[in-house]
């Protein structure tokens, strides 16, 4: 069972997935929400995995931005940003997110390093001074290319709005010595850039060359007194984006977690900026000496009932909306829908309320709840709620006799199967979905390894139509071995499931938990680390009949429904602000 695995079966490599740190000048929205939501479902799967796992989010606050909006809200720009820091943060909470740390760009264990990478870079003849003049993007706070410019009509990409013409002196980080590292290393995926769509825009821009980019900006009379100097010029600011970029690293830089950036690096973001972190970021990596992400990915972005958000139409998802959803649909199903339903390929992808239904009913409370309360139910009614003695995992499928008594039971009930040389092997195909989600980890997709979990709960849902065991049940005293084949048929759905709610339990970690204590599988996580961690890794815990799997005389006692089907009819649900 354990053979052609994939190779994060036995990954010992550290493992560190980061998202954007989220500018502080406004509230969280979804938008943020989802991609720290990807990077929490990504982070709990590589540790069901078994592998050491550094989670990082976090917010970015030196921004202009930030103390434009803090002096329209009467605070200095520091207490405006811990109000909206405090908010990410609650928010996140919130979402049930298992981040290791939330950085602040204020904090000075940010400061002093990021400071000091650009003092290196100085030092090396990376960053020299020079004249700057070229477009500037307010709403973004970036420089954009002439072409990038141009094709855009001279208003940014991102809000529409009219780009600048800048002439400043500033300090310049010569990226232009970089390209040809840059282009090797996409070219033999040293660093891969996901999904495809999103390497062949980056290759196509890093093929018209690459310029000399600026990474300060010149202190002007009346600028508020706020980011981080540039350590050997008190005239100039060290740009906030630069400095921004630099958190990933100056998180990590420290005796006890240097290891994760040496194992294996993730950036999560949208592909709004995407540029700086496959370009710009591993560039500036390269210069200090350090090495560069393994992994970009660069989703796409949520619309809202199928118009893009904007500040202007106040129509974005803000935490307060997806409180009211978890509120009456769980949290989990919040988490469920924006993670399978969500823009992590290359195309949008719209929050309406009549698909949230859709989807949660389908996939919650039709399929995965109400599987498992079945499989559940039927272990009480016909057993007492005890997986039996004589049931050990031994007689799971492919043993095949119990598929036969099923289909003689049926016979007899005058309902014969259609299709009577259909098979179900429910260790194989658990072994295999196994496999293909640990392939689709390594590639980030983790739309993928979700439906590879579910495609175990369909697989058991027509197993169960199938071998029908309420038929069986009925001819106990009057079919001779039904009672072997009912024991091993529920036995086998119940093993599937549960290792198809270990594979689900990265996206829904709550629900899953309650599943494991009504069936009494708590020794599958322990529930007194709320970082959710495993006795076991993954390739271990999901053996069938192995050391973890449902055990004769565990008793499985019948639980509450895990997702009550929704009423399609029923209103959305309100945001009831919260903060
Ligand atoms: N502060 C910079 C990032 C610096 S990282 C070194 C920034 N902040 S942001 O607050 O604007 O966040 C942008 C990110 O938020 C996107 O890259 C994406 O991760 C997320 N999203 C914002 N709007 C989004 C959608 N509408 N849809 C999906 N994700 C989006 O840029």
């Amino acid at each position: 069972m354990t053979s052609n695995l994939s190779s994060n079966a036995s990954n010992q490599t550290p493992y560190y997935i980061t998202t954007p740190i989220y500018y502080v000048n406004d509230r969280p929205h979804i938008g943020h929400c989802y991609t720290t939501l990807i990077a929490d479902v990504a982070a709990r799967a590589q540790r069901l995995v078994g592998r050491d796992v550094f989670f990082l989010t976090g917010t970015d606050e030196h921004a202009e931005k930030v103390s434009k909006t803090a002096a329209e809200n009467n605070k200095t720009p520091y207490e405006w940003a811990t109000i909206n820091a405090d908010r990410f943060k609650a928010a996140f909470e919130f979402m049930n997110f298992s981040n290791d740390d939330f950085v602040r760009t204020t904090e000075d264990r940010h400061k002093d390093k990021a400071s000091a990478y650009i003092k290196q870079l100085l030092d090396q003849g990376d960053i020299e001074l020079g004249d700057y003049e070229g477009w500037y993007d307010p709403s973004q706070e970036e420089y954009l290319t002439e072409i990038v410019a141009k094709e855009n009509n001279y208003n940014s990409p991102v809000t529409g709005k009219p780009l600048e013409k800048r002439v400043e002196q500033n300090y310049f980080f010569r990226l232009d010595n970089y390209q040809s590292w840059l282009q090797e290393q996409f070219a033999n995926d040293t660093i891969q850039i996901l999904p495809s769509a999103r390497k062949n825009e980056v290759l196509g821009r890093l093929k018209q060359g690459l310029m000399k980019v600026p990474v300060s900006r010149k202190i002007k009379e009346g600028d508020a007194d706020w980011g981080i100097k540039m350590p050997t010029d008190d005239s100039h600011r060290i740009y906030v984006w630069i400095e921004a970029l630099c958190n990933y690293l100056t998180t990590v830089d420290t005796d006890n977690r240097r290891k994760y950036w040496e194992g294996e690096v993730t950036h999560l973001m949208a592909k709004d900026i995407l540029w700086f972190h496959a370009i710009i970021w591993p560039a500036m990596l390269h210069a200090l000496g350090k090495q560069p992400p393994k992994t970009v990915y660069a989703h796409a972005y949520w619309i809202a009932e199928g118009t893009k958000m904007s500040k202007s139409l106040g129509n974005f998802i803000e935490i307060d909306l997806l409180a009211a959803y978890a509120e009456k649909y769980s949290l989990d199903a919040v988490r469920w829908f924006l993670t399978t339903q969500g823009p992590l390929g290359a195309n949008d992808a719209d929050f309406a309320h009549a698909r949230f239904v859709e989807v949660y009913n389908a996939d919650l409370a039709n399929s995965v709840g109400n599987s498992m309360s079945r499989v559940g139910n039927m272990v009480n009614k016909y057993f007492d709620g005890t997986i039996p003695a004589t049931c050990n995992g031994q007689f799971g499928f492919p043993d095949g006799s119990s598929l036969q008594t099923a289909r003689k039971a049926l016979e007899n009930a005058g309902k014969p199967v259609d299709d009577p040389n259909r098979t179900f092997d429910l260790a194989k195909f658990t072994s295999e979905a196994t496999n293909k989600y640990l392939e689709a980890l390594d590639r980030v997709d983790i739309e993928t390894a979700l439906d590879t979990a579910r495609s175990i709960v369909r697989e058991v849902d027509e197993f169960i139509s199938y071998s029908a065991p309420f038929t069986l049940a009925k001819q106990l005293d009057t079919l001779d071995d039904a009672k072997h084949a009912l024991e091993s048929i529920l036995y086998s759905c119940a093993e599937a499931l549960r290792i198809a709610s270990l594979l689900l339990s990265p996206a829904m970690p709550q629900k899953m938990a309650q599943l494991w204590s009504t069936w009494n599988c708590k020794h599958l996580s322990d529930p007194t680390d709320s970082n959710s961690s495993f006795v076991a890794p993954l390739i271990e815990l999901a053996q069938w009949n192995g050391p973890h799997s449902i055990k004769a005389g565990q008793s499985i006692t019948k639980g509450d429904a895990l997702f009550m089907r929704a009423d399609t009819n029923e209103p959305a649900p309100e945001a009831v602000a919260t903060s």
